[in-house]
């Protein structure tokens, strides 16, 4: 038995059964043995391959993107961005790499909930203090502080455990957070709706069938199931007011409607992964596997504008990107050397996050604030 599945036995042992959505939160994020507490991750090396792992265009295209806001924003000293999920930082480096015209202003801060991930942005980013990055302006006094050199000169980059607070505007990035967070199940039985709970049944771990008056919920048939995205609705709220006045909310995810996923069967929607491989069942080695969740994005309010992944990737300047990377190629192939080598693999990472079987079809799903 896995320390997971021992936790979530002890629960059920103290309260009967539980949601869902506690389980998959012990699965993922138990601090012993949680999926991700316990080295899971995304990237070639690990578990499965997001949009920053693919390689370092997806960052420049949002390093573009990153310009854009800024400038609309009339180039302030100060450019505050949040990444939640930010996993092995992957997509902060390439930012950086990018170098974007915002690197002076830059607060970049890196949120991710595993430890040892944030371990990793220690050895991979040059970190400084949070406090010192968001220190606010130093009053011209007898120890004549030098505040000409204020603000200091960015990018700043820092890693934290948590949403910060920060004054706004702020921008939020999430890239695989929203499929990542707790979720639970409700099915339709012939009696109304019922949310799926967890209990034990001949010493294995089974779901349980509690009725319960349910929201809105689209029609669905008698067997169907929608996921109940509690964290995640949440997250959107905080996210939310952390981008504050003049901010936005961008989040990446595989998604679709609620109705859309009642009318599917919800294995299809519910996936699990390990080593770059589909998992077992949820309820299976807990701790051992990633658990996601296809987005349903009339679970979250308000209703956010909506992209297909190449649609806003091209918007934000990739085929500029990809063309540039092309002529380099054509240049330097016979010499291949690393920059001609870079440019076409720059070349295949964009047929790869444009993918409309794939990675292309993803959604960006972006709020205003
Ligand atoms: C699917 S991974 C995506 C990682 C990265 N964004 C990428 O695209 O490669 C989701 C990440 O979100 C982190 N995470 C989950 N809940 C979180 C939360 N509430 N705050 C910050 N990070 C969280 C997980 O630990 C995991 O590293």
């Amino acid at each position: 038995m896995t320390p997971a599945e021992a936790r979530v036995r002890a629960e059920i042992a103290r309260r009967g059964p539980i949601l869902f959505e506690e389980v998959v939160e012990i699965a993922l994020y138990d601090p012993v043995g949680g999926f991700y507490a316990t080295g899971g991750a995304a990237g070639r090396r690990g578990d499965f391959l997001t949009s920053p792992e693919v390689g370092p265009l997806f960052g420049a295209v949002v390093a573009a993107a990153l310009d854009r806001w800024w400038a609309e924003a009339a180039c302030p000293s100060r450019f505050a961005v949040v990444e939640a999920g930010a996993g092995t930082g992957a997509l902060a480096r390439s930012i950086l790499a990018a170098q974007p015209a915002c690197s002076a202003a830059l607060r970049y801060v890196l949120v991710e909930r595993s430890d040892i991930q944030r371990l990793g942005h220690a050895r991979h980013l040059a970190l400084e203090d949070p406090a010192a990055a968001f220190a606010s302006a130093p009053a011209a006094d007898e120890d004549h502080h030098d505040i000409a050199a204020f603000p200091p000169v960015g990018p700043i980059v820092v890693s934290m455990a948590d949403l910060p607070r920060l004054p706004g505007p702020v921008i939020v990035l999430a890239n695989e957070l929203l499929d990542n967070l707790p979720f639970g199940l409700t099915e339709r039985t012939s009696d109304g709706w019922a949310e799926v709970r967890v209990g034990i049944t001949d010493d294995r771990l089974a779901e349980v069938l509690v009725p319960v008056v349910a929201g809105a919920l689209p029609e669905a048939r008698v067997g169907a199931r929608v996921p109940t995205f509690r964290a995640a609705a949440r997250w959107v709220r905080e996210a939310r007011e952390l981008a504050g006045s003049g901010g936005r909310v961008v989040a990446f995810d595989y998604a679709s409607t609620l109705g859309g996923l009642a009318a599917r069967p919800w294995t299809e929607w519910v996936r699990t992964y390990r080593q770059h491989a589909r998992g077992g069942a949820p309820l299976e080695g807990l701790g051992t596997q990633d658990i996601t969740c296809e987005v349903p994005i009339d679970a979250l309010t308000p209703s956010p504008v909506v992209s297909t992944q190449a649609e806003w990737l091209e918007r934000n300047g990739l085929d500029d990107l990809v063309a540039e990377a092309r002529s380099l190629w054509q240049e330097r192939a016979a010499i291949g050397d690393l920059a001609a080598l870079r440019a076409r693999s720059r070349v295949s990472e964009a047929l790869a996050l444009v993918d409309p079987t794939g990675l292309g079809a993803f959604r960006v799903l972006e709020w205003q604030t």
